[in-house]
């Protein structure tokens, strides 16, 4: 019996340690699983009906580039002037054909906090419908995306911590007594001449000079080094409803002004027939006020030819403080009038009526050369 127990007590022994052993391992391997499930379940479980903090949206990038890292990457753009990064995300499928570039920025005022909500909605309807929506197929296979989720990080972050109502950046200026430059008063057009202050303390203040911030640098070199090859310049404000385009600076119209106003008034279109919300479409000295130093004139004036400021919901009523109750509405509506505008621009270089025509003009030239040959 004392045999028997004995021999039981040291199997015991030995089958806990083996357990001990092995448990140890299984714990490790199941923090290694719990690691990865919860980053997955991080992308999951990510709200695209909230605002997030700049923390959660670095996050939010990269395991973006990671769940979808067959058609994202993300990449470095520049510091801000507090030295963060700037990332943005390119979402190109792969192939051999040489692709044009649509660009997209969102946040470079720091209290449109539904933009950034809006660069992130549009990543995600792209990501999760590529696959199977021939509509975005098609646009993928000559188009790639550069989308910047948040252009303003320094001053956004401010609206998190400090102030909900910041708009600039957070440059220091006058020794430090006054902060900011508006970065969408800063860019290299007619920089500071109209709708634009040489005043620290205002809120349009243009900088010290043209492109004087390391975020209009940073984003005006990019854009400077790809423009032959972007066709649309997308960036996104709130509020005010309206499809602007340029120009601000002048009430002058640029050399493709009928065809702007006609792409962008379908894109109201597609919008309102989501939840009825209307948009007006003309040019930001139209229709909103003059400004000098913009992003979408300075794009329009490099050669882009398409360049857009979308000014997001609403009309006013909660102005840049939008409920987040109101992000999807205000998404799904912007997302069909962005897909209307890339459909267009789709049609003007690959549709029927550009390579099409010339190819059946060929063909048809092609037949009269051989009938006549017969002759
Ligand atoms: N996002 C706009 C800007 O860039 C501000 C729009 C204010 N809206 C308005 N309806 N006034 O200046
Ligand atoms: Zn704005």
């Amino acid at each position: 019996m004392k045999l028997l127990l004995g021999t039981l007590y040291l199997l015991g022994i030995l089958v806990s340690e083996e357990l001990g052993y092995d448990g140890s391992l299984a714990q490790h391997r199941r923090e290694v699983v719990e690691e990865t499930v919860s980053q997955r379940r991080g992308l999951d479980a990510y709200s695209y009906t909230r605002y997030h903090p700049m923390e959660e949206i670095y996050q939010w990038m990269i395991q973006i580039s990671e769940k979808y890292a067959e058609v994202v990457t993300q990449h470095f753009l520049g510091m801000t002037y507090e030295t963060r990064p700037m990332y943005y995300l390119k979402i190109s499928q792969p192939s051999n054909n040489p692709k044009k570039i649509i660009w997209m920025d969102c946040g470079i005022h720091a209290r449109e906090w539904i933009a950034p909500a809006f660069c992130q909605w549009f990543v995600k309807e792209i990501l999760q419908n590529y696959k199977d929506d021939s509509r975005i197929k098609k646009l993928l296979r000559n188009l790639d995306f550069y989308v910047l989720p948040v252009l303003n990080i320094d001053g956004y972050i401010y609206t998190w911590t400090t102030d909900r109502l910041w708009r600039k950046s957070r440059s220091s200026h006058n020794n430090g007594t006054c902060f900011g430059t508006d970065l969408n008063r800063n860019f290299n057009v007619s920089w500071c001449s109209i709708g634009a202050s040489r005043n620290c303390q205002d809120i349009t203040f243009c900088g010290t000079g043209p492109v004087s911030e390391p975020e209009t640098k940073a984003v005006s070199s990019f854009i400077e080094s790809k423009k032959d090859n972007i066709v649309c310049f997308l960036t996104m404000h709130s509020f005010g409803q309206l499809i602007l385009t340029p120009y601000g600076y002048t009430k002058n119209k640029s050399s493709n002004h009928e065809e702007l106003i006609q792409v962008g008034q379908k894109a109201a279109n597609a919008l309102k027939e989501k939840h009825g919300t209307n948009y007006r479409v003309g040019s930001s000295a139209d229709i909103l006020y003059a400004t000098s130093g913009s992003s979408r004139d300075w794009a329009r004036d490099i050669g882009i030819p398409f360049s857009y400021t979308f000014e997001l919901r609403d009309n006013g009523t909660y102005g840049f403080v939008l409920p987040e109750a109101q992000i999807q509405a205000t998404c799904e509506e912007s997302m069909a009038a962005m897909l209307s505008v890339l459909d267009d621009v789709y049609e003007k270089y690959w549709g029927v009526d550009s390579a099409g025509k010339a190819a059946s003009s060929a063909v048809v030239l092609g037949l009269l050369f051989s009938f006549m040959s017969l002759l």
